[in-house]
């Protein structure tokens, strides 16, 4: 520390504020406070809040329409610059992407840069370009859903029939349609975009004109400012304004519930690879070998985007605690902001399209899965209902048939392989149709309840998907 205390070089620019300063923080702690390297990913966002509050300002009559063109002309050709890769910024020269932005545009057109910032903060610009970028973002996610919930029901329609084993405490329970497995993620892949929608909307108001935090003595049009960026509202209190970062929170739980989804699906996709299960098997495309046993196929993506689950819970967490003690209005702290927010957004559109990919591509095992539906007994409810069916009482029929499960354990086989004179040992209340009663077929089409495993209640269900699907990506598209 002691040898980097007296590191002031005087040949330095100085900062923005230099007026009242007569030293200047080290390399090492200007790099310590810096955003920049976080931040220029908010560039767009930037360029497009400085257009609009510059329009603004020459509407009002605050700057003229003179500095106005020349600054929307500036700051045009920065943004194609930065887009081409011709203009990059260094964490040396500014603090932010917002200084950036502001010292080249300085630089490039002159005096008319410096009365862009008139009437408007740091802090009520960095708030609105974060929440332009939320919006972006969310949207983006909710489209990378939408990609995931229709290879959902794609498998769904194109796998309709296959019978698998559907699992409680992952014991077999009772056969199941892999269709209606598909779409029990389909449901909360939709559930994901709402919540994402919801992130899009709490984002969707301008805090531009809060200044500092007080408001400003400039006659700001706030509400033009906010509807020339496509903002819904306008945030009624300029300390709130600046120092709000719940829309971030949204963003983030939405992130990290949708994560949640995505690893209970790697999880299982993970079982079902494996040779015990045998359920299906991933594209090669979506899986690797091993550096050693040359047999490996490792489902590493799946479990990749199980792992990442890890960070996206982490940022959420992260920025709830770097909420907690910040006093009105805005600290430093709220820096800590973005980087979580960025890193959840990576985080889920990468494994969104991982997820996709391995859905659409995994061979889908039908006869294996048909196999391991005979394996654990599952018509065995279904056998207690014929018995029900007869008069029987259920917890009487409940003990009867756990006796006979009692049997087929003992001797290795399936219900499915007993006789109905076997059977009827165990109750007089068994006929022939009794073993067409614990068909795997049968025991499924049964569950004819609305939102059962049924196939007519699935292919209502998948009716519904279709138009669920549909509506979300009409809202996208318009
Ligand atoms: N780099 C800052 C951030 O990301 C910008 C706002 C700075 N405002 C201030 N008063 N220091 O939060």
């Amino acid at each position: 520390m002691a040898e980097h205390a007296g590191e002031h070089d005087s040949s330095k620019a100085a900062p923005l504020w230099g007026g009242r300063f007569s030293e200047v923080p080290t390399g090492e702690l200007e790099r310590f406070g810096a955003s920049l390297p976080v931040d220029q990913r908010l560039w767009r966002e930037d360029i497009a809040g400085s257009k609009a509050h510059a329009t603004m300002l020459a509407a009002q009559g605050i700057i003229s329409e003179e500095d106005r063109d020349a600054i929307v002309a500036g700051l045009d050709g920065i943004a194609r610059d930065i887009a081409s890769g011709g203009l990059t910024f260094d964490v040396e020269e500014s603090e932010d992407i917002h200084m950036a932005i502001e010292g080249e545009l300085t630089r490039r057109i002159g005096a008319a840069g410096g009365r862009l910032h008139t009437g408007r903060s740091r802090n009520d610009q960095v708030a609105l370009d974060f929440r332009l970028a939320c919006m972006r973002m969310s949207r983006e996610l909710e489209g990378a859903v939408a990609g995931l919930a229709q290879a959902l029901l794609g498998r769904a329609e194109s796998e309709f029939g296959v019978v698998m084993p559907g699992y409680t405490h992952l014991q077999p329970a009772q056969p199941v349609l892999f269709s209606h497995h598909m779409l029990a993620y389909f449901w909360m892949m939709m559930r994901d975009a709402c919540r994402l929608e919801q992130a899009h909307d709490a984002a969707s108001a301008s805090p531009l004109g809060a200044a500092a935090l007080a408001g400003t003595t400039y006659p700001l049009d706030r509400a033009a400012v906010a509807r020339d960026l496509g903002m819904g509202s306008v945030i009624p209190n300029s300390m709130d304004a600046v120092s709000d970062r719940d829309f971030a929170l949204d963003l983030l739980y939405a992130c990290a519930v949708c994560q949640v989804h995505l690893s209970r699906l790697c999880e299982e996709l993970v079982l079902w690879s494996s040779a015990e299960f045998g359920f299906v098997e991933m594209d090669d495309a979506h899986s690797t070998g091993s550096s050693i046993m040359p047999q490996k196929k490792n489902p590493d993506f799946a479990e990749l985007v199980r792992g990442k689950c890890g960070r996206s819970c982490g940022d959420l967490m992260s920025l709830l605690m770097t909420l907690k003690g910040t006093p009105l209005t805005y600290d430093k702290d709220l820096q800590e902001d973005k980087e979580g927010v960025l890193d959840a957004y990576d985080t889920l559109l990468g494994s969104l399209h991982a997820v996709t990919g391995m859905v659409a591509t995994m061979r889908v095992k039908g006869e294996r899965m048909r196999e391991a539906s005979h394996e654990g007994y599952m018509a065995a409810t279904d056998l207690a209902d014929y018995l029900v069916g007869k008069g029987m009482p259920f917890r009487e029929a409940h003990g009867v048939v756990g006796r006979i499960v009692a049997e087929c354990v003992e001797r290795g086989i399936t219900l499915q392989q007993l006789t109905v004179d076997e059977l009827r040992e165990h109750s007089e209340l068994f006929d022939e149709d009794a073993l067409a009663a614990i068909d795997i077929d049968a025991v499924v089409a049964r569950r004819t309840t609305y939102g059962g495993t049924g196939h007519d209640a699935v292919r209502r269900q998948l009716a519904e998907a279709k138009d669920a699907l549909a509506e979300l990506e009409g809202r996208l598209e318009a």
